[in-house]
């Protein structure tokens, strides 16, 4: 048995799909343990494009097992959908099965996602409106519904009926805004219900059977280090772990379960959302980098802010993951520019630090300390081994591993599969 951790090393969208659906060709499981439709991983196999939010990128393979886990939120029509969706792309969703523990998204939880956004005004956190951050909060409120509750009708009815009644109460008093009906969301749920059984399980179960017959398992994070809800940029974070500890507790196997983590660190670096973000590029070439990248977020559209790489950033993903190996994404887009800036350190209060401060006050203080490098040209594409790539894109490589103390395993030069370059 091997367990193999795919992660996010910066603030998500680092490509972490492409990395999951290759390495999950010789995995026989592959497992999403935290966040919800929140994320969006675009695969391309065969010459097709999939995207996909809520369902384990190892899903375009037949024989590979699709598993979410409990630490998942779970919104039944966003999976329905996906689930047809792959089916319209002749991809066969039919291997997958889902935590009876996993919390549902209900319609109230979105209605309060975007509805508390718009009481925090200008402050906003900028979520993506899934419902995701309070649907964890009754979670760990503990009045959530998991799939287990979905799938009893008494118990869901009674749960459901409860917690309309309050989220209405808070929609209208607090937030000013439109009571949802009832009667209709638990008919609509109700109907789910029978499509999620037979597909639901004691994940924990099937794994840990998966594993006493020595399948290789993959566990496939969504977003990313800086979005985790202790260790990101509080408050603007997802309200899940997406860093490799976030496994354990969400596809419930113990740590001995993992003897590899994989972080994915694009060759610069992007963000959703509010935030400081200290390499950020708001001239032309972060719009070049911008367009080049098409760096527009897959569940939401928005154009993503677009900066040079932070490896302070990534070092410190290395640290709380346990990063072994780094697979680097898209050295393509930046080819063609002619000098190209890493982020080594920070300068605050006229000192230069190596960590990534808590406090928000201090990281929008933090001037980057860059080294420049000699960039490439487009001739990256066609390099099929490491021996191919240009001398400067290795330089670029042999730096990262550097201040990651971790080594570059997989370079990705494009989109497609054949576009993976393992270095070892
Ligand atoms: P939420 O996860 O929708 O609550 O959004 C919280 C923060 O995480 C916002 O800044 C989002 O833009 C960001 N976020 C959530 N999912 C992703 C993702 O998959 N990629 C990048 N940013 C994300």
């Amino acid at each position: 048995m091997s367990g193999t951790v795919v992660i996010g090393a910066q603030w998500g969208d680092e490509g972490k799909g492409k990395i999951t659906d290759y390495l999950a060709e010789n995995a026989q499981v592959v497992v999403r343990y935290q966040g919800g439709t929140n994320a969006g991983h675009t695969v391309e196999a065969d010459g097709k494009q999939y995207k996909l939010h809520l369902i384990p990128s190892g899903i375009l393979y037949k024989d590979t097992l699709n598993i979410i886990g409990d630490g998942v939120a779970i919104d039944p029509a966003a999976l329905f959908e996906e689930m047809d969706y792959l089916r319209g792309l002749g991809a066969d969703a039919s291997n997958l099965v889902i935590s009876d523990r996993a919390h549902v998204v209900m319609p109230y939880h979105k209605a309060i996602d975007s509805l508390s956004e718009r009481r925090r005004g200008s402050s906003d956190i900028g979520t993506t409106g899934k419902g995701i951050g309070p649907c964890y909060t009754d979670k760990f409120e503990r009045s959530g519904i998991r799939v287990c509750d979905l799938l009893n009708r008494d118990v869901f009815v009674k749960k459901a009926t409860e917690n309309i009644e309050l989220k209405n109460e808070l929609i209208e008093k607090i937030y000013g805004g439109e009571p949802l009906d009832g009667d209709s969301i638990i008919e609509e749920y109700l109907s789910y219900a029978e499509r999620i059984r037979p597909i639901a399980a004691d994940t924990t179960y099937v794994l840990y059977k998966e594993m006493k017959k020595g399948s290789s398992i993959l566990f496939e994070g969504a977003q990313g280090t800086l979005l985790d809800i202790d260790y990101g940029t509080y408050p603007f974070v997802t309200s899940s772990h997406p860093i490799s500890g976030g496994v354990c507790v969400g596809a419930g196997v113990g740590p001995t379960a993992i003897d590899k983590v994989v972080g994915v660190c694009k060759a610069y670096t992007t963000r959703v959302g509010k935030g400081p973000f200290p390499t950020e590029l708001l001239d032309g070439t972060g719009n070049l980098i911008r367009e080049k990248g098409n760096e527009y977020g897959t569940p939401t559209g928005r154009p993503r802010r677009c900066g040079w790489l932070d490896l302070v950033i990534v070092k410190f993903a290395s640290r709380l993951s346990g990063i072994t190996d780094v697979a680097v994404t898209k050295l393509v887009t930046l080819a063609g520019i002619e000098k190209i800036k890493v982020c080594v350190g920070y300068e605050l209060n006229g000192k230069v630090i190596e960590y990534f401060p808590a406090s928000l006050e201090e990281l929008a203080k933090c001037k980057p300390v860059f080294e420049e490098y000699d960039g490439w040209d487009g001739s990256i594409m066609n390099a099929t081994e490491y021996a191919d790539l240009p001398e400067n894109a290795k330089r670029y490589l042999r730096r990262i591993e550097e201040i990651t103390e971790a080594r570059v395993s997989i370079v990705s030069v494009g989109p497609e599969r054949e576009h993976t370059i393992i270095v070892r």
